[in-house]
């Protein structure tokens, strides 16, 4: 069994395993020197031998215990048939939303647009490097992704509701968007993928009275779909600060925290297996204090089925140095 499920299915304490959000590209130069000519980034993601190459980039350089396959949520809107784009310095730009599209589409048509994803999957699965290790699939949670479908780019922190004034619209929306998550989970794992991981990177958006209609029953059926494929799946709702209400209600194999909750609170709390937590910001600082940041998470967890990763993506900024350093001291543990 890989680490990962060691720590998820058999609830081992005495493992250290490692895999570390977005943690293929950005910081890597090899990375930023393929994507210098390949700057249409959706491309990139649609080109199976440069996306497996990029997911495996990492597991060259670190001892890691997972990959996670290179790809974007923003893929299921671009097969949905709305552009894509991300620009540079500003991040994803979506084009305009065609709900009566989205409504006629089938899913031969989503599959065939984005099915070198589930092919760089297979390399990826099949390449010695990542033998006894897990490779990971994931989506965007349904919340998160009618939130870059309706804003068509990142909501900006100040103007929370602006974006989401029109509730019969998003609902639409959410249950146009369940059957192509469903299909792009089932494609994912078809091809290899052995944990699906949930990003719900904009729940901390929602008062804690919208919870339930947009991240709690969205969520849950994805999640009891990915349960009956028999692959673990892990939930990451981030800035939801109640993470016990949500493992109560959402059950996952596994929940990721974010850095903004106190992990103390979060294994008193919460007894299933826990990934994640320490500040990316922390990885630019210095050795000194990553090692005492990263030790204050393996001693809190130390007696509970634990996957050491961050609260966040890898900033793009981090030096490689740094992530080397963090992997040997998760694995000297
Ligand atoms: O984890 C990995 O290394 C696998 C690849 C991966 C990417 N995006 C590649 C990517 C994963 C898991 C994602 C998930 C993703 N994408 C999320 C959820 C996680 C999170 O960070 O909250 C979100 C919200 C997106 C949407 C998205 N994609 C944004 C906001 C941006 C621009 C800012 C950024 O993160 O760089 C992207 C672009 C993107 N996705 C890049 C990469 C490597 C950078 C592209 C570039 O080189 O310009």
């Amino acid at each position: 069994m890989t680490p990962l499920n060691e720590v998820i299915i058999n609830k081992n304490t005495k493992v250290n395993p490692i895999w570390i959000m977005r943690q293929a590209g950005r910081y890597l130069p090899e990375f930023r020197e393929i994507r210098k000519s390949n700057p249409d980034f959706i491309k990139l993601c649609l080109n199976k031998d440069l996306a497996s190459e990029i997911t495996l980039q990492p597991l060259k350089r670190f001892d890691l215990d997972a990959a996670i396959i290179f790809s974007d949520i923003l893929m299921v809107p671009y097969g949905l048939g709305q552009t894509v784009e991300f620009k540079k310095n500003f991040g994803p730009l979506l084009g305009d939303l065609n709900l009566d599209e989205i409504s006629k589409l089938n899913e031969v048509d989503f599959v065939n647009k984005v099915h070198p994803v589930y092919k760089a999957l297979n390399l990826v699965a099949n390449n010695p490097l990542t033998k006894n290790k897990s490779t990971i699939g994931f989506v965007g949670a349904p919340w998160t992704l009618l939130v870059y479908m309706l804003n068509k780019q990142s909501p900006k922190l100040d103007k929370k509701k602006s974006f989401f004034s029109d509730q019969f619209l998003a609902k639409k929306v959410l249950f146009a968007i369940e059957k192509f998550l469903k299909l792009h989970i089932k494609k994912q794992i078809e091809n290899g993928a052995e944990i699906i991981q949930i990003f719900d990177s904009w729940a901390g958006l929602l008062e804690e009275k919208d919870l339930p209609n947009y991240v709690y029953i969205p969520t849950l059926n994805l999640v009891e779909y990915v349960k009956s494929l028999k692959i673990p799946v892990i939930c990451f709702p981030r800035g939801i600060k109640n993470y016990k209400n949500f493992c109560e209600t959402i059950k996952p194999d596994a929940i990721c925290i974010d850095y903004d909750v106190n992990p103390i609170q979060i294994q008193k709390e919460i007894n299933i297996p826990i990934q994640g937590g320490m500040d990316p910001k922390v990885l630019l600082t210095n050795k000194e204090n990553l090692k005492k940041e990263a030790k204050k998470y393996l001693d809190i967890f130390k007696d509970h089925p634990y996957i050491f990763n961050l609260g966040h993506g890898v900033l793009p900024e981090t030096d490689p140095n740094m992530m080397d350093y963090l992997v040997k001291i998760v694995k000297d543990y």
